[in-house]
């Protein structure tokens, strides 16, 4: 259970649409014919919605593709960056929705049954967008010999990455937003930095006081369900349903569940609420005054889950439910139902990111290989292991470094930065692929579209990518 927990949880990052996402309706979607499997094991194919803006195109600009991450809310190819980045360069806008989500699904709702589900790989959708370039260069004479810059954040950065390392000859350039990259395989592995270490580094450079009382509120509540001492949690810490005394599956939900918005405040720090990834505006730094305002460890943690519980709309905290709970009131953006698909199979990040030992959050223990089982036996489908994306899909640390054209940018209060490239060494060559880290910047900012209360570092992050970029596709220097 915590395992599927974590796989849905705490990799609740990725998604699409910006700030105030706009109105689908707004939105003058297109479809194109794709091919249910590129590789010939099905003959069908399914309607594929894709977006597309040509206000600032001149003839050869760049095309500049938004990859749809996993959401059923589709960008409209005029709500991300890449739209601002297009008048810049004289690009053409686009956006792709991926396959599975939304209304482009193969199999319409029957896509989700295991037998349908087995066209959702990394093959496929690689293909789909080789396949919308391909369709574009026929259909826009003006367009044919134009570079592509493709760019999506957290898992639509590990494919953005993907597309560059795997089909570098249709992908000129990627951009790769918290990109977890680096996050698959064994978390015993001394070699993986994770997740949990991350948000361990953030609390403490922001506030020894603050990270040393938020240890301390774990403590006391371990404390407190070691020794039995439950009759009153309930009450304590607005919970649905009491906590029966020795119940250790119940004390594990309740550490999990009470320990979640610790993760999710530092990623999902912007500087406006953004619906369906957080309900309020900078909760980092909101957590940070509660555990510094609040003497009472119980209490620092009640308040630290209203806080972003209570404008989400939750009445109590439903801690024998969490997965629901979390798709719920969490992270609301995303379609979980494709998502756990994807990280039981060609996403195997589930685990390596999320141990917290040693850390001020509470330990946890996850097993790869009970992960692996337990999604085998619901999906009937293999996960892939590091060895497998390392060399099938080139996502090696040797190939990741000697790759070109690649942004990885991570942002300081984003822990999936704990499961990307770290850094990459520096090399004479101008085209070496780059990491950039970006300080007082969240999970992914810097592709939603300019917003008024934008921060310096974000809009500063955004000029450099741009800049990168022109520098790339110049043939000037
Ligand atoms: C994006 O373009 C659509 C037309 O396709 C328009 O209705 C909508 O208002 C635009 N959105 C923004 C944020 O400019
Ligand atoms: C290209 O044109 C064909 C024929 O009109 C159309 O069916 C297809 O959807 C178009 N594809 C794209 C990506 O514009
Ligand atoms: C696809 O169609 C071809 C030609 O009719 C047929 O030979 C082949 O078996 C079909 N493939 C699948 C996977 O159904
Ligand atoms: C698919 O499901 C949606 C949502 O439940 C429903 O509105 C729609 O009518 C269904 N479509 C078909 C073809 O059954
Ligand atoms: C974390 O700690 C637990 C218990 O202390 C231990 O069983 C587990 O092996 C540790 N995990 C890692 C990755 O060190
Ligand atoms: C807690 O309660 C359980 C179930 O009643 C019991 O087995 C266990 O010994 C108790 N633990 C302590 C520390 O009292
Ligand atoms: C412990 O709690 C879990 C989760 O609420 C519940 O399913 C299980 O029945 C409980 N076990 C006992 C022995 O009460
Ligand atoms: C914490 O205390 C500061 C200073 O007294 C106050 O400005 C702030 O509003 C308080 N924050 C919370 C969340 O109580």
């Amino acid at each position: 259970m915590q395992h599927v927990l974590y796989a849905l949880v705490t990799l609740a990052c990725a998604a699409a649409s910006a700030s105030t996402p706009t109105p689908e309706a707004a939105c003058e979607y297109r479809h194109l014919t794709q091919r249910t499997d590129h590789f010939g094991k099905h003959n069908g194919s399914f309607q594929q919605r894709f977006s597309i803006i040509d206000d600032y195109f001149k003839p050869g600009g760049p095309i500049l593709l938004f990859q749809g991450e996993e959401t059923d809310l589709l960008d409209c190819a005029n709500d991300t960056i890449l739209y601002e980045w297009a008048q810049e360069l004289g690009g053409l806008a686009v956006s792709l929705e991926h396959r599975y989500f939304g209304p482009s699904k193969p199999f319409g709702n029957a896509s989700t049954t295991n037998a349908n589900f087995k066209f959702l790989t990394l093959d496929n959708v690689m293909a789909d967008a080789v396949e919308f370039i391909a369709q574009l260069r026929a259909n826009m004479s003006d367009a044919k010999d134009s570079k592509v810059v493709v760019a999506s954040g957290s898992y639509g950065g590990f494919l953005t990455g993907a597309f560059r390392l795997n089909h570098p000859d249709t992908f000129d350039v990627a951009v790769a937003s918290a990109g977890p990259a680096m996050g698959f395989g064994d978390a015993s592995d001394p070699e993986s930095y994770n997740w949990y270490n991350w948000l361990n580094r953030l609390y403490l450079d922001h506030s020894l006081e603050a990270s040393l009382k938020i240890k301390d509120a774990f403590s006391v509540l371990l404390e407190r369900l070691v020794t039995n001492d439950t009759s009153t949690l309930q009450q304590e810490l607005d919970l649905c349903t009491p906590v029966a005394p020795g119940n250790m599956t119940q004390a594990a939900l309740l550490e999990v569940l009470l320990g979640q918005v610790f993760s999710m405040a530092p990623e999902f720090n912007y500087p406006y609420a953004n619906p369906g990834r957080t309900p309020i505006a900078t909760p980092f730094f909101k957590i940070l005054d509660i555990a510094l305002n609040q003497s009472d460890p119980m209490k620092l943690l009640l308040e630290a889950n209203r806080m972003w519980y209570t404008p989400a709309g939750a009445t109590c905290l439903d801690f024998e439910h969490p997965t629901e709970f979390v798709r719920t009131f969490g992270v609301p953006l995303i379609n979980y139902e494709v998502w756990g698909y994807i990280t039981c199979t060609y996403v195997p990040i589930t685990t390596t990111g999320f141990t917290a030992n040693g850390t001020i959050f509470p330990t946890r223990t996850l097993d790869m290989a009970l992960q692996a089982a337990a999604c085998e036996a619901q999906y009937g489908a293999l996960m892939l292991s590091k060895a497998e994306m390392e060399t099938r899909y080139h996502f090696s640390p040797e190939e990741i470094q000697k790759s070109t054209h690649i942004i990885w940018s991570k942002g300081e209060y984003d822990p999936t930065s704990g499961v990307e490239p770290l850094a990459l060494p520096l090399v004479a060559d101008r085209h070496a692929s780059r990491t950039l880290y970006a300080m007082d910047v969240a999970h992914r900012e810097d592709l939603f579209r300019s917003h008024e209360n934008d921060r310096e570092s974000t809009k500063r992050l955004r000029k450099q990518e741009l800049e990168i970029i022109k520098s790339w596709l110049s043939d000037d220097i």
